[in-house]
C-alpha cells in the first residue's frame, strides 16, 4: 500500500502479549507503516470479551512497543464508567494519540433463524447514532489532553465531521459510509468540510477545533425550566392524530370542533414538531 498511496498509513493491531505486540509492531514499521494503531477496543476481542481493565492493557501494550520510532496511538473503548481515565493513561504512558472511539459490543437476533446474527456471536455495532457518544467524550477530553484525539463512530457527512473538529477532534475517521457509500464519500465529506469554513468565514480547521468545549453548560448550570410551549397552526393541522399520541404530558387536546390545543401541561420538549407530518407545530418562547 504504502508504493501506491502519498498519504499516511497507520496500521491497526490487536494483541494480547507483551511479546505479540512487540513484534506485531516491528513488524509493520519494518513494512512501511507510518504510525501504529494500538487496538484495545475491538468489540469481540478478548480485552473486551474478557471484561479487563483496559487502564492496564493500556500500559501492557505501549510499555512493550516502546522501541519502535513511529507514532503509536491507541483505540479507546466507548464501554467504560469514565473513558477519561484511559485516555489519561495513553499519554502519561507516551501514547501519541487517541482514538476516540470503537464501537459497543452488542447482540442482534435473526428472527427467521432464531440465532445471533454477524458471527454469531457477540459482535460490533454502531450505527449514526453513535456521534453523539463521540462528542460527548471528544468535548470533555480536549481541556484535558496534550496528544491529539482522532474522532471515530458515526461520522455520515461533513456536517458531522466538522462537529467533531469543534468537540476537539484533530482528525476524523470513517468506515460505514465508506462501505456504503464508496470512497467517493471521502470527497464529498472533504468539500462540505470546505464549504462550511468558506460560509463561516474561517480559514483554517483550527479556528474552529475545540470551540464547544467553552459552551457546554455543566448538569448544575442547565437551566431546565419551561423555556418552551408548542403551539400549533390550525391552518396547516389536517387533525392526523399524530402529536396528540406522541405527547407524553398529556398536553394536547381535542376539543368539541374536533381540533386540537396544547394545554398548560406542555413542557415543551419539542416531540410533536418533530413528528407532525404537516410542521404545523412550532415552539414558542414563554
Ligand atoms: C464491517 C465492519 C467491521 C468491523 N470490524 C472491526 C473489528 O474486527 N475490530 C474492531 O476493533 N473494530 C471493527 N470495526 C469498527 C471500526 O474499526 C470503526 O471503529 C467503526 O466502524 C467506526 O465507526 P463508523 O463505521 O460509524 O465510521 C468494524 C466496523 C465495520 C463497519
Ligand atoms: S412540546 Fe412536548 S409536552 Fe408540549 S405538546 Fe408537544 S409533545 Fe406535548
Ligand atoms: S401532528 Fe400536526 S397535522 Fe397531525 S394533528 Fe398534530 S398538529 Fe395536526
Amino acid at each position: 500500500a504504502k508504493s501506491l498511496v502519498k498519504i499516511p498509513i497507520f496500521a491497526s493491531l490487536n494483541c494480547i502479549t507483551p511479546e505479540m505486540w512487540n513484534r506485531m509492531a516491528h513488524l509493520v514499521e519494518s513494512a512501511g507503516a507510518d504510525g501504529i494503531e494500538l487496538n484495545v477496543s475491538c468489540p469481540h476481542g478478548v480485552h473486551i470479551m474478557e471484561g479487563r481493565t483496559l487502564k492496564d492493557e493500556i500500559r501492557k501494550a505501549l510499555d512493550a512497543t516502546t522501541d519502535v520510532k513511529i507514532p503509536r496511538i491507541v483505540k479507546l473503548s466507548p464501554q467504560t464508567s469514565n473513558p477519561m481515565i484511559e485516555a489519561d493513561e495513553v499519554e502519561k504512558n507516551g501514547g501519541n494519540g487517541v482514538v476516540v472511539f470503537n464501537r459497543f459490543t452488542g447482540l442482534d437476533i435473526d428472527l427467521d433463524t432464531e440465532k445471533p446474527i454477524l458471527h454469531g456471536g457477540y459482535a460490533g455495532h454502531g450505527g449514526a447514532w453513535a456521534i453523539h457518544y463521540v462528542l460527548r467524550w471528544i468535548s470533555a477530553m480536549y481541556p484535558y489532553l496534550h496528544i491529539p484525539i482522532s474522532a471515530s463512530g458515526g461520522v455520515t457527512n461533513g456536517k458531522d465531521a466538522i462537529k467533531c473538529i469543534f468537540a476537539g477532534a484533530t482528525s476524523v475517521q470513517i468506515c460505514t459510509v465508506v462501505i456504503l457509500k464508496g470512497y467517493e464519500v471521502i470527497e464529498k465529506i472533504n468539500r462540505e468540510i470546505v464549504e462550511f469554513l468558506q460560509e463561516k468565514g474561517y480559514t483554517s480547521l483550527n479556528d474552529i477545533r475545540g470551540k464547544i468545549v467553552g459552551k457546554i453548560l455543566s448538569h448544575r448550570e442547565v437551566d431546565r425550566r419551561k423555556l418552551y410551549v408548542a403551539h400549533i397552526n390550525q391552518e396547516k393541522c389536517n387533525q392526523c392524530e399524530t402529536c396528540y399520541k406522541v405527547c407524553y404530558s398529556s398536553a394536547i387536546e381535542r376539543h368539541n370542533d374536533r381540533r386540537f390545543y396544547i394545554n398548560e401541561n406542555c413542557v415543551g420538549c419539542g416531540l410533536c414538531v418533530e413528528v407532525c407530518p404537516r410542521k404545523a407545530i412550532e415552539l414558542v418562547r414563554v
